[in-house]
């Protein structure tokens, strides 16, 4: 009977042994199963779910569908820090380099974006230059020279995943909790991380939209991560407003080298009513949390990275180890900052309209499908986007709004376009005359 045993024990609510789940996972990567039989199971999963052994039998088998990157010959402690994915969610630009200053190192592949949710790889492309397609052996020696890689994903490591979540995508089954686990730390386990630290994003501009949901998943990675011998912990943060003030792929670069060149930040006072402080604070918080998992310090020394400059160093060296050119590298970042922000040639801010208030909710989810429709992201997979285009987030929830005030602009070449897309985001916040608490972006940490 073979692979049809495999889906009737699902479909029956029974378990999927381990030898099962290799067949599958070997049949996915080698397209030995038809996607019919594929689909059918995937929805059986969906409807009744994995066990945590299925589910970590599942991740190991996926990941070992391919090859397996031996990081053995690389200086320690190796990391993964991955994101369920948000918008404006940049902080892998930020963290990476933080970590990389501190003795860690991490070899990682990202994604495009796709829907609302950006993408770390259609981010860096907006720096002229920037390699995405390293091989694997040019990751791992790019990562023992300078401590970080970061490429697109390659169909040699992880294939059962390639294939298992196309099928997803067009089957209804992207949002199971065992799935999503097995997937993202199937490519982990793949990259040859040991330790991963994972930003699971809650809210409206998230997979994940409420706190029970989140912990779900947290909990899933955790529990599994550990089962496959990962030494892992997750960060639910908030996602229920956007992250930091810019959502769109060069305005994000330009926003995350801001972080990455500031100067002032041990003097200066967190206000999380400011988008760039908030985005600047859960940087900190998620690398001295990398850091303390892995026994190299805490926040304040992830703190003293950014402030010495460190940090920022460790940035330009690996913008340049991907391909960006030296003698050029203020001038390419200059460039993206021109194309960038200052494209706004057809910036339209959005002004609060009502009395003065408090800013009481942003929805992340319209900013995300605002930065879409002008262009900056995808509806399907392998669409071309505009880097260029984005939304600037003025004020984060908890701000003290005046009429008249601006509290988006729309960043844009098409003037027509962001004038419709101005008025589209017009409702997208709430003001209240009641003060409002700000909101911490990290809302719980899951061992
Ligand atoms: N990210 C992944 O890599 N896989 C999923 O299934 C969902 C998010």
């Amino acid at each position: 009977m073979g692979f049809l045993d495999t889906i009737a024990a699902k479909r029956d609510g029974g378990e999927n042994s381990k030898e099962q789940l290799i067949e599958l996972a070997k049949g996915a990567a080698d397209k030995s199963i038809p996607d019919y039989q594929l689909g059918a199971w995937l929805m059986a999963v969906y409807l009744n779910g994995l066990n945590p052994r299925e589910t970590a039998d599942l991740t190991l088998a996926m990941a070992d569908s391919g090859e397996r990157l031996d990081l053995s010959g690389i200086p320690g402690p190796h990391l993964d820090k991955h994101s369920t994915g948000g918008v404006g969610d940049k902080t892998t630009l930020v963290v990476l380099p933080i970590l990389a200053a501190c003795g860690v190192t991490m070899v990682k592949m990202s994604g495009r974006g796709l829907g609302i949710t950006g993408g770390t790889i259609d981010k860096l492309e907006s720096i002229p230059g920037f390699r995405t397609d390293l091989t694997p052996e040019e990751m791992i020696d790019q990562a023992k020279r300078i401590g970080i890689a970061l490429s697109g994903q390659t169909p040699r490591l992880a294939p059962a995943d390639g294939a298992l979540y196309a099928l997803r995508d067009v089957t209804g089954t992207v949002a199971s909790i065992p799935l999503i686990t097995a997937s993202i730390l199937s490519k982990k386990i793949a990259g040859g991380a040991e330790t991963v630290v994972l930003d699971v994003k809650c809210g409206s501009g998230a997979f994940m939209k409420t706190l029970p949901e989140a912990e779900a998943l947290a909990r899933s990675l955790v529990d599994t991560g550990k089962l496959c011998g990962l030494k892992v912990s997750a960060v639910i943060t908030d996602m229920d407003q956007p992250l930091g003030m810019a959502v769109g792929n060069a305005i994000e670069v330009i926003e995350a080298l801001m972080v990455l060149e500031s100067k002032n930040i041990q003097s200066a006072r967190l206000n999380l009513t400011d988008p760039l402080s908030r985005f600047q604070y859960l940087c900190v918080e998620l690398a001295g949390h990398a850091l303390e998992v892995l026994g190299l310090g805490d926040r304040a020394t992830a703190k003293e990275a950014l402030k010495s400059g460190r940090a920022h160093e460790k940035a330009i060296e690996w913008f340049c180890a991907q391909g960006v050119d030296q003698e050029t590298i203020d001038l390419d970042l200059i460039l993206v900052r021109k194309e960038g922000w200052n494209t706004a040639k057809g910036a339209i801010p959005v002004m609060h309209t009502g009395d003065w208030g408090f800013l009481k909710s942003i929805d992340a989810e319209r900013v995300g499908q605002a930065v879409i429709k002008l262009g900056g992201g995808r509806t399907e997979k392998g669409q071309s986007i505009d880097h260029r285009v984005g939304v600037s987030v003025i004020s984060a929830v908890g701000h003290r709004v005046t009429h008249n005030c601006p509290v988006f602009t729309v960043l844009g070449v098409d003037q027509k376009l962001c004038k419709e897309v101005a008025s589209d985001l017009q409702d997208a916040f709430v003001v209240t005359n009641e003060p409002v608490e700000p909101v911490n972006p990290v809302l719980k940490i899951v061992h």
